[in-house]
């Protein structure tokens, strides 16, 4: 039986005042999201924090993150955000002035600040141009030589929401043994691909997006033949091998906890595992496929309206953002926000809506129908 996507609605008491379109930038957070919160506190009250507050209860959270993106639990290690997780890449690999890596246009800021910061290295930093609004794995080609060694990319770009060919890249990368990091927080829980079997050697998400959570945790995963490869820039008491602090010789850990340092985000990690369970209770492919559906629709009925997204149109490239490049995106923004739409500007160039599971087709209308009125001066 397909999940209730009506009444899963009312898990989302955010839904009750605002047509949300903007899981792009945070989620409007579960009504699970407060319990475990709660259930937090009563743990630190009535169990000194036994549970939730423990780091016992940080691998029962991995185990179960691991479950739901589809990897390994030892290749997972929490970080704060994205950013974090992008730059234990780019510091770890070591990278110098010879060495050169690729980035692409389609980047947010936090896969970009953390490469460029190496160029004060040496480290030459060369920037994928995207074609017809994506960017073909032949564009990345083109531009590898002997000296790349890292491609750094988003699953799903934040901007047009293009979705990068993530294996057939991967693949290209392997053979030329270039180092594959992907920036995953605009596709996870909302694309169903194991991201084991996505071939990247680094993928990063932070929690407050797609995976429903709350913001401060998410997860890094590190394909095990890669950990070894990566010096953390930071390391700890949790990052090392055993917990005697004299050992002799010093030696990291062998699994993704190397990238792990003091005490972690215990709140965060405990909200995520709830999220978790939660996307889990409804299935990853079902959400998958319903954002499919509403994002289809809406793509064509602006298409009927006459407003042409700058987004690819086939599902394969592309996921839950569908952009628009209207004049002057931020006061339609404002003024759909005036009429209940959360909807985003990025760039001062696109229009964006990011539509999750919760939201229906009648939004849609309205939300269409809203923007048509704005953009007509109405
Ligand atoms: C593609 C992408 N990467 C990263 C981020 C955010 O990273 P951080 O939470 O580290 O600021 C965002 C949006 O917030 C994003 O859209």
């Amino acid at each position: 039986m397909p999940p209730d996507f009506a009444a899963l609605r009312k898990q989302f008491p955010t839904l009750e005042h605002w047509a949300h379109f903007d899981i792009a930038r945070k989620a409007p957070l579960p009504l699970c999201v407060e319990a475990s919160m709660q259930s937090y506190m009563k743990d630190v009250y009535e169990r000194a924090g036994e549970t939730a507050f423990s780091m016992e209860e940080t691998d029962r959270t991995r185990e179960t993150v691991a479950r739901l993106v589809g990897v390994p639990a030892k290749t997972l290690a929490f970080i704060k955000n994205t950013s974090e997780g992008l730059n234990i890449a780019a510091l770890g690999l070591g990278l110098g002035s010879v060495d050169k890596v690729l980035i692409t246009e389609f980047e947010h800021a936090a896969c970009v600040f953390p490469w460029r910061r190496l160029q004060t290295k040496g480290v030459e930093v060369d920037v994928v141009r995207a074609r017809n609004g994506g960017l073909p794995v032949d564009a990345f080609m083109e531009q590898m030589d002997d000296r790349t060694r890292a491609v750094a990319v988003s699953w799903v770009a934040y901007g047009n929401g293009f979705r990068t060919d993530v294996p057939a890249l991967a693949k290209v990368c392997r053979e030329r043994n270039i180092v594959l990091v992907v920036d995953a927080i605009q596709a996870v829980g909302v694309l169903a691909t194991p991201i084991a079997e996505l071939g990247a050697d680094v993928v990063i998400a932070g929690g407050h997006k797609g995976l429903l959570s709350h913001i401060g945790a998410g997860f890094m995963y590190c394909r095990e033949e890669i950990i070894p490869k990566l010096e953390p820039p930071y390391a700890a008491r949790f990052s090392f091998a055993v917990d005697d602090k004299w050992q002799e010789p010093l030696t990291l850990a062998s699994d993704a906890h190397r990238f792990e340092y003091g005490n972690p985000n215990f709140l965060g990690i405990w909200v995520l595992k709830h999220s978790a369970e939660f996307i889990m209770s409804i299935g990853l492919p079902q959400i998958e496929q319903r954002i499919r559906e509403l994002t289809t629709y809406l793509y064509d009925r602006a298409e009927d309206m006459g407003l042409e997204s700058c987004t690819p149109r086939p599902w394969e490239q592309r996921a839950g953002i569908i952009s628009f490049e209207v004049p002057d995106p931020g006061t339609v923004v404002k003024k759909l926000h005036e009429r209940k739409f959360i909807t985003n500007v990025k760039d001062n160039r696109y229009l964006r809506t990011a539509t999750h599971f919760y939201n229906t087709e009648e939004e849609i209308d309205r939300l269409l129908d809203a923007t048509m009125e704005i953009l007509r001066g109405k």
